[in-house]
C-alpha cells in the first residue's frame, strides 16, 4: 500500500480471504428479543471464561448492548445459512425468530436449540470504537449440539469445512 491508495478497499479485499465461523448473537431488552448474524466474534480467555463481539452501533442490537444487556453467541451449523440470511437483514425484529428452533420466549438471553454451540454471556464491559461497539461477555453457560460441522463465511459466500 502507498499513500493515496484505497486503504478501505484493500482492507475489504484482504478480509474476504479470512474464513470465519458464522454466529447469531441474541439479546433481550425491555421484553423484546434481538438477533443478528455476525462473524466479528472471538474467544478472549479461559480465565475468566470470556468472549468478545463487535457490533455496528447502527444495528438494532445496539439498543440492548448499550443498555448493558446480557447476550448469547450461537455458533451456526452448515445447514443454517437461511437463518444467517434472515438475521442479516432479510427479516427484521421478532420475525428473525421465525427461522430455527429457539428456546422458550421467557429464556434470557434467547438461545438457538440446534446451534453447534451456544454461549450465554453476562455483559461485563463495552467500548465504543468508531462505527462499532466492542463488548466483552463473561461466559456463564455453554450448550453443545450435534457433530462439529460449522457454517463458514469466506469471500462473501457461505461455505463449509471440506
Ligand atoms: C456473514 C455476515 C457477518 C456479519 N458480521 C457482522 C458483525 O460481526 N458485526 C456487525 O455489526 N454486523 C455484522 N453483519 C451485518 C449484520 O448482520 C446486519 O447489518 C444486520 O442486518 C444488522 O442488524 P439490524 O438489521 O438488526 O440492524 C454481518 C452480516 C453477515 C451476512
Amino acid at each position: 500500500m502507498n499513500p493515496g491508495d484505497d486503504l478501505g478497499g484493500a482492507l475489504r479485499a484482504g478480509l474476504r480471504r479470512l474464513a470465519k465461523g458464522v454466529v447469531v448473537i441474541t439479546s433481550r431488552h425491555e421484553g423484546v428479543r434481538f438477533a443478528m448474524a455476525a462473524t466479528a466474534v472471538s474467544e478472549l480467555s479461559m480465565d475468566p471464561p470470556s468472549l468478545l463481539i463487535c457490533v455496528n452501533r447502527s444495528a438494532s442490537l445496539e439498543a440492548p448492548l448499550s443498555a448493558g444487556a446480557d447476550f448469547c453467541v450461537n455458533l451456526l451449523h452448515r445447514e443454517q445459512a437461511e437463518l444467517a440470511v434472515a438475521c442479516s437483514g432479510q427479516a427484521k425484529g421478532e420475525a428473525r425468530f421465525a427461522t430455527g428452533r429457539w428456546s422458550g420466549a421467557d429464556v434470557e438471553p434467547p438461545w438457538l436449540e440446534d446451534a453447534q454451540a451456544s454461549f450465554a454471556c453476562r455483559q461485563e464491559q463495552s467500548l465504543a470504537y468508531g462505527t462499532h461497539r466492542i463488548v466483552i461477555g463473561r461466559v456463564e453457560a455453554v450448550r453443545l449440539h450435534g457433530e462439529i460441522d460449522p457454517l463458514i463465511y469466506v469471500d462473501g459466500r457461505y461455505a463449509r469445512v471440506a
